[in-house]
């Protein structure tokens, strides 16, 4: 029987106070992992995190060192300032997951461009700058047959082509998909695989508004008739994250439901 796990590896989640990004943390926290670093704009939510991680892992048995630390993804000084910060802490990254993220729906007439950029900002520069400073960290982690790994959090909406009002998420989403691609090419002979996710919808913050007013419909439109739950993140993203999948690199993984197959129209 095989059972997935991160044993005494280092990773680091970026959006990992809340949402999916939390949710990861967690599960990486109950299976294995060594050292756990998290982190978000805001100081008190990533404090927040801190406390909720370190009692998950005390109250399964588990000992796992947990970093928090603030850092605007979209903020290029202050991504330096917390890689240095981090790197003064570590020799290796096995892990990065690039889940920080954010979204703006407004529609096309209306749509201000200044938030295209932004969201093109945090959703793509964002990660591409957190790849890239942490790759010398990853390189230390990594071997031929267990490379280090980078995971982007794309979505859905960057394949099912007609989400509405949201052009600079949309495209982002497609922008880090095709990204996560490029940069399994760049980074493959540094032994650090890159893959994607795709995730349909689940239910947090960025979300809320569809949860609580479109559920009946997001539902009736998935394939699988529900929303998804954090086990369906966790579960695909440990596996990507382990040893058994190390000859996985450069896929998207959608974790949808199949509703990349069907679209959003019905929204
Ligand atoms: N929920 C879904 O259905 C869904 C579907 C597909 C893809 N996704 C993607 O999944 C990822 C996580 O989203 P979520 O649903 O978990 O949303 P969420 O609950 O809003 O969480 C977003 C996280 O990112 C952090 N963040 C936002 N802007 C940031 C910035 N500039 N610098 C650093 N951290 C920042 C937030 O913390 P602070 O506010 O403290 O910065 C928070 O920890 C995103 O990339 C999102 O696009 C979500």
């Amino acid at each position: 029987m095989v059972q997935f796990n991160v044993n005494g590896k280092i990773a680091l989640v970026t959006g990992g106070t809340r949402g999916i990004g939390y949710d990861i943390a967690e599960y990486f926290v109950l299976n294995g992992i060594d050292t756990i670093i998290i982190t978000s704009r805001k100081p008190d939510a990533c404090k927040d995190a801190k406390a909720s991680l370190e009692a998950c892992a005390a109250s399964h048995g588990k000992s796992v060192k947990v970093i928090s630390e603030p850092c605007d993804m979209a903020n290029d000084d202050d991504l330096r300032r917390f890689h240095a910060i981090i790197s003064s802490q570590i020799t290796k990254l096995d892990i990065l997951i690039a889940n920080a993220g954010a979204s703006y729906g407004t529609p096309f007439d209306k749509h201000p461009v200044a938030q295209v950029r932004k969201i093109l900002d945090i959703n793509i520069t964002g990660v591409f700058h957190s790849v890239q400073l942490f790759a010398s960290l990853l390189e230390n982690a990594g071997s031929a047959q267990d490379p280090s790994r980078v995971i982007i959090v794309s979505s859905i909406v960057a394949f099912a082509s007609d989400f509405k009002d949201a052009y600079g998420y949309v495209a982002s989403k497609a922008g880090v998909a095709h990204l996560g691609r490029n940069l399994a090419l760049t980074l493959a002979p540094r032994n650090i695989n890159v893959n994607s996710i795709a995730p349909g919808f689940f239910p947090t913050k960025m979300t809320k508004y569809l949860y609580a007013n479109k559920r009946q419909e997001t539902n009736y439109g998935n394939p699988r008739k529900r929303w998804g739950q954090k086990e369906d993140i966790q579960n695909a993203v440990l596996w990507l994250c382990s040893r058994e999948s190390n000859y996985v690199n450069g896929i998207n993984l959608n974790i949808d439901g199949g509703l990349h197959l069907v679209g959003t129209s019905k929204l």
